[in-house]
């Protein structure tokens, strides 16, 4: 059978080349004897958007239709020997045409220069020669398949695999399947008799192509195996953003979603593409619940588990090239599931929806990924896939393409390491590129008049150095060299360092690079008037996300911002939380435009941000490659008598506490609490503007004993102690008493201890805020607990009713320490809150959470030892219950079971129960 093949294979190129040679009419002056002419193949998208069809029509012209493409600098037709990175690079130009612009969907025919023939090279590519980029190139060969079988069924008629390609510099983060692949290639053997001789056909192009939104494309082609769709998903993704598009169930007026047949595709947090199969059971998130599945999910779950039957996409393809994410997958016309799949009428109109949104990432509990709410980026229309649609005109642009940016401050410095090529951003590359603080191949940013420390470490077979020719490799005559050579190579063990001072002559652009290899390295932004220059001093922030620079004088402050934000907004505040502070947020607008507001902030939902209107001066605000900073002046002193923006003073004497948050988007308008922070620092940065010095503050250690050890006393020693005398009863002799004694005594004294911790760390007693007020009575009571304790009137002897002194003080005693216990819990909690509010961390809710937990637990114990008693005091009238819920000092009561009931105690004892007491007690801490 594949003998039979390769048979026929070889007389259909026979037949196609000598009819070629014959009948071919050639435009221009060329013979055609070249077994090439009449190659039809598609261009690989490696950067720029580049797509089209090439057809080569003669010995020296061939024509390329549907070309799209982003403009480069100086762009050649480009022949070379092979597609690998050296091959490439020692290519050379055939033709004498440049591409100079944008394309759009053109059709360009071209002539190669008179010296070269089509055997002379393999590889046709778009060349940017001073950037030594490929943007697409094209195999020349006919793709062959090696064994044909002829009609369906589409899922076991093909199974001959496509010869391996070479492996290919291919787009920085594309992926195929490799192994049982279907192919996206066409394959001569479906195709009708009269054969059509092809190259190998790209997964990006496509017959069909709608725009969805201007950021959003479908691609499809029909048939590439009979009866199959391909679907192409293209769009100007963010990270951890999918798109999705579905079929609606036939029949639907409105509500399309409802059972829809969808597949939500994207790439993971991994870098991979995903498609996969779902149905919109309901406008909810996926509940991953195989028994009652319900919200928008995988097939497969609603069909009971991993089911294969239930799924029927195939991821063909996924890459994201230039910030656009394409993913190519096949399904059936036809659906394979009657519930959850819609069948595909390629006769006429259907209703299709589509949406994009953010994907949350598999976490410990789910597993999976899980599409969110689409919110308002969604829509629908009628499709007819059978109809032939091009309304895509040109490359899609992507806003904000995704760069890794390194700013080389004053003080840090810049290690300079190398590992292997994943994601270098100019194709083709070499096997092993450099790394810079551990990010490959980033935009490395540096300031005019700041030194720039190096330590490389990259290997001795990689030498650094600053040049101004974009390719390095010192194979470039008129190359200037700034600073490195040769010899500057290092390991980790000895790194090589290098020190850098651009200077006014250095040029805007120039590129850090490998001595001996091209395309290690890659650009080098020197800017202007660097924030470090022209602010006398700098600090990074807590969590170094964020840097702050400032000059002070007499009666100014200019302060300048700077933090990596992709988009969005940046803000620091004067406190030490964003509440109940002064705060400047940046941003830029969609147009552009920068914005700096100044904001008095007592809350934390956008209601209770306020804009102070305060006249800042030299304000500026710009964004460049996921950096926003922004630069501003004010007075030290508000010029002003009276209200709170008066308080706003800066003392550039006095340490003052910043922090910083960023978050999505800003507006001078209405905030929605979707403008609230994202993401913030952990904690505030002790800044001292004057000395030009800042401290993270760190977490309040003496004051985190002083929390620590009131929870002995609080928590454990004395709810300990009371329980002890009020269960313990039984326990010969007075053990139950000591018990008592003891912990109330050294609960006592942790107590005072911890006191003089707090004194001592704030220098003083005061009262202002609550947790103070309230701790302060806990312990007075505690103490007077104590006292009172010391000073009990004697019991009466054994027979003779209780004296009323005692009875009183028995009261007194035990409700003065529940009040106690019940004061000291309060303070434990408004504690927990005024640490988190000092140190900045926001919030310690679990740590409050955990208080809680703690105290009911032991009152949901304290309640069930006291129910259980009093079920068995009433119902069978133990011993032990008897014993243990003897009341206060009753110790001579051992003489058992006298028949009394709980109650009848209560009377004998002529006070009511102290269980009862509690109960109402527990019953108001809940
Ligand atoms: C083809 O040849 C003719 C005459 O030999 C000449 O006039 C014409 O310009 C040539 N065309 C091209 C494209 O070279
Ligand atoms: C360059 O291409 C030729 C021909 O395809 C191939 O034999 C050679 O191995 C390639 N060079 C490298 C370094 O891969
Ligand atoms: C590109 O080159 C062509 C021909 O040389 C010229 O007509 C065209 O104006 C150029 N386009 C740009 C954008 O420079
Ligand atoms: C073809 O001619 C160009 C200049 O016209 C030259 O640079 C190139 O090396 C030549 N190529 C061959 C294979 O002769
Ligand atoms: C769907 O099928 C494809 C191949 O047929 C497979 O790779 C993929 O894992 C399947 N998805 C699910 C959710 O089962
Ligand atoms: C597809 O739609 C056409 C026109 O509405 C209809 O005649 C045909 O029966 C449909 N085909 C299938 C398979 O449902
Ligand atoms: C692109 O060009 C082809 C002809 O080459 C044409 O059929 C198609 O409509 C064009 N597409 C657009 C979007 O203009």
């Amino acid at each position: 059978m594949a003998f039979e093949g390769k048979m026929r294979n070889s007389v259909w190129i026979f037949l196609v080349s000598f009819a070629t040679l014959i009948l071919r009419v050639s435009g221009s002056n060329c013979t055609s004897s070249s077994s090439l002419v009449g190659l039809k193949t598609d261009f690989l998208m490696v950067q720029h958007q580049l797509r089209g069809s090439l057809e080569i029509l003669d010995d020296c012209t061939f024509r390329v239709t549907k070309f799209d493409m982003l403009a480069g600098t100086d762009v050649y037709w480009w022949g070379s020997l092979g597609e690998d990175f050296e091959n490439m690079t020692n290519g050379f130009p055939v033709s004498n045409t440049k591409l100079n612009q944008t394309y759009r969907n053109d059709t360009l025919e071209v002539t190669l220069q008179k010296n070269y023939t089509w055997e002379e090279f393999k590889v046709l590519s778009v060349w940017d020669k001073p950037t030594g980029s490929d943007f697409g190139h094209v195999l020349l060969e006919y793709y062959i398949p090696e064994t044909v079988e002829y009609g369906p069924p589409p899922e076991s008629g093909f199974d001959g695999e496509p010869p391996e390609p070479a492996p290919a510099p291919g787009p920085a983060s594309a992926w195929a399947p490799s192994a049982n692949a279907p192919s996206y290639a066409d394959e001569p053997a479906l195709a009708p008799p009269e054969v059509v001789l092809s190259g190998q056909k790209q997964p990006t192009m496509f017959d069909n192509c709608i725009s969805l939104t201007s950021t959003f494309r479908l691609r499809w082609t029909l048939n590439t195996v009979a009866g199959t769709i391909d679907v192409g998903l293209e769009a100007a993704l963010s990270k951890s953003q999918y798109m999705a598009f579905a079929w609606a169930q036939t029949g639907l007026k409105k509500g399309f979603m409802l059972g829809a047949d969808a597949v939500v595709a994207g790439m993971d947090e991994k870098g991979l593409p995903f498609a996969e199969d779902y149905y919109l059971g309901d406008y909810a998130e996926c509940s991953w619940d195989t028994n009652s599945p319900s919200g928008v999910c995988p097939d497969s779950i609603f069909a009971g588990g991993y089911n294969m039957g239930a799924n029927n996409t195939k991821l063909v393809y996924g890459q994201e090239v230039d910030g656009i994410t394409l993913i190519r997958y096949q399904r059936t016309l036809q659906g394979v599931d009657a519930t959850f799949d819609v069948t595909i009428n390629t006769t006429s109109s259907m209703q299709v929806i589509w949406a994009m949104g953010m994907m949350k990432p598999p976490d410990l509990i789910k597993h999976n990924r899980t599409p969110q709410n689409h919110g308002p980026s969604y829509g629908y229309r009628k499709l007819n896939v059978g109809e032939s649609v091009d309304e895509c005109l040109g490359p899609m642009v992507a806003n904000t393409p995704q760069t890794d940016v390194v700013v080389a401050d004053r003080g840090t410095t810049i290690v300079v390491g190398s590992d292997v090529a994943v994601h270098y951003p100019n194709p083709p590359f070499p096997k092993k590129v450099l790394y810079i603080n551990q990010k490959e191949s980033p935009l490395l940013r540096v300031e005019r008049g700041v030194p720039v420390d190096f330590s490389i470490q990259a290997g001795h077979d990689i030498a650094f150095y600053i040049t101004s020719d974009p390719l390095g490799g010192a194979t470039n005559a008129s190359e200037i060299i700034y600073a490195g050579g040769p010899e500057v190579h290092g390991v980790p063990v000895i790194p090589y360092p290098l020190t850098w001072l651009p200077n006014r002559s250095t040029p805007d652009l120039v590129y850090y690079q490998d001595y001996f290899t091209q395309k290690r390295g890659w650009k080098m932004e020197v800017v202007d008037g660097g924030l470090s220059d022209m602010y006398n001093s700098s600090a990074p922030l807590a969590d170094n996300r964020v840097t702050l620079f400032w000059t002070v004088n007499s009666n100014r402050i200019y302060l300048a911002v700077r933090g990596e934000v992709k988009s969005g907004y940046l803000a620091i505040a004067f406190g030490s939380g964003m509440v109940n502070s002064f705060s400047y947020v940046g941003w830029v607008d969609d147009q552009g435009v920068g914005h700096i507001e100044a904001y008095w902030m007592d809350g934390k939902s956008a209601s209770s941000i306020h804009p102070t209107g305060e006249e800042l001066s030299d304000k500026k605000c710009e964004t460049r490659n996921g950096i926003v900073t922004f630069e501003f002046s004010r007075p030290l002193q508000p010029s002003c008598s009276k209200g709170t923006l008066c308080k706003n003073v800066i003392d550039p004497a006095t340490p003052l506490k910043v922090v910083w948050a960023l978050g999505d988007a800003w507006t001078s308008d209405e905030l929605t609490d979707g403008n609230m922070h994202t993401d913030f620092s952990s904690r505030s940065t002790l800044i001292s503007f004057l000395l030009g010095a800042a401290k993270v503050e760190q977490l309040q250690p003496v004051l985190a004993v002083h929390g620590f050890m009131m929870f002995i006393a609080w928590g454990l020693l004395l709810p300990g102690g009371v329980l002890g005398a009020r269960y313990l009863k039984h326990l010969d002799s007075n053990g139950w008493f000591e018990i008592h004694m003891y912990s109330q005594l050294s609960a006592l004294v942790v107590m005072l201890l911890g006191l003089l911790f707090a004194v001592a760390e704030l220098h003083g007693f005061n009262t202002r805020t609550a947790h103070m007020k309230v701790g302060l009575a806990s312990i007075i009571l505690a103490c007077w607990q104590a006292i009172n304790g010391y000073l009990r009137p004697s019991k009466s002897v054994p027979g003779e009713p209780e004296r009323t002194q005692r009875t009183v003080w028995q009261y007194v005693h035990m409700y003065t320490g529940r009040s106690a216990l019940l004061l000291g819990f309060i303070s434990l909690v408004t504690g927990i809150s005024q640490l988190a509010e000092r140190d900045g961390v926001g919030t310690m809710k679990p740590l409050q959470w955990a208080l809680f937990a703690w105290f009911f637990a032991v009152a949901a114990i304290v309640g069930y030892v006291e129910f259980q008693g009093f079920c068995s005091k009433r119902h069978q009238d133990t011993v032990v219950f008897d014993r243990i819920l003897g009341s206060e000092e009753d110790v001579q009561d051992l003489s058992p079971h006298n028949g009394s009931s709980f109650f009848s105690r209560d009377s004998k004892d002529s006070h009511p129960s102290p269980a009862r007491g509690m109960e109402i007690q527990l019953e108001a801490l809940h």
